[in-house]
């Protein structure tokens, strides 16, 4: 099998082309999430397609700087990626080798353990008000992009309150972030 395949291509990566069961599973996987005429990038990690996607944004806001993201994340193990990330060791590791990209970091809606030490039924969401002045005091010029987990993993399994990503959402349209 291993002579077969040799003779055939031995060597291949996405970087250089595609083959019929990429472009099948990249068709698959557009009809999946119900889209049409996308384009779609096939990667080989988590790390990978979240670094992708940092590098996508940053090329389309070049003169931009700044990335948002949550304490306690994790996005991956790439440069970018460790940067963005925030949990512990990912800072550590992210302040001795630095980066192409700088980080700001919001808490996690957490409202079981609030990191704002406040109460559900009270709060207001201050958890969006606090990316919408994270926005503020960076400036919108100067943020790349937010990145977010749905549902925070490693730092927890933390599943955040209904409403969160629609006024999440608002703020970031309001403000035109990626
Ligand atoms: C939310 C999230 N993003 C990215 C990654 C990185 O994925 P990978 O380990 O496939 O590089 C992980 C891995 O645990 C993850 O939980």
């Amino acid at each position: 099998m291993i002579k077969e395949q040799a003779e055939e291509l031995i060597h291949f990566t996405f970087i250089y082309g595609y083959n019929i069961p990429a472009l099948q599973l990249a068709e698959e996987l557009l009809s999946l999430a119900g889209f049409k005429d996308w384009r779609v990038v096939l990667g080989l990690s988590g790390s990978d397609a979240n670094e992708g996607a940092l590098m996508l944004a940053k090329g389309f806001r070049r003169n931009s700087r700044v990335l948002i993201s949550n304490s306690g994340s994790f996005h991956g193990c790439c440069v970018g990626t460790t940067t963005v990330s925030g949990m512990d060791l990912s800072v550590k590791v992210s302040k001795i080798i630095g980066s192409w990209l700088e980080s700001v970091k919001a808490p996690y809606p957490y409202c079981y353990r609030c990191p704002l030490g406040l109460k559900p039924k009270s709060c207001g969401m201050s958890c969006v008000e606090c990316v919408r002045s994270l926005i503020d005091n960076v400036g919108s010029e100067n943020v790349i992009a937010l990145i977010t987990e749905s549902i925070q993993g490693d730092g927890g399994i933390v599943v955040p309150p209904e409403n969160y990503f629609t006024l999440l959402e608002g703020v970031l349209r309001r403000h035109e972030i990626l």
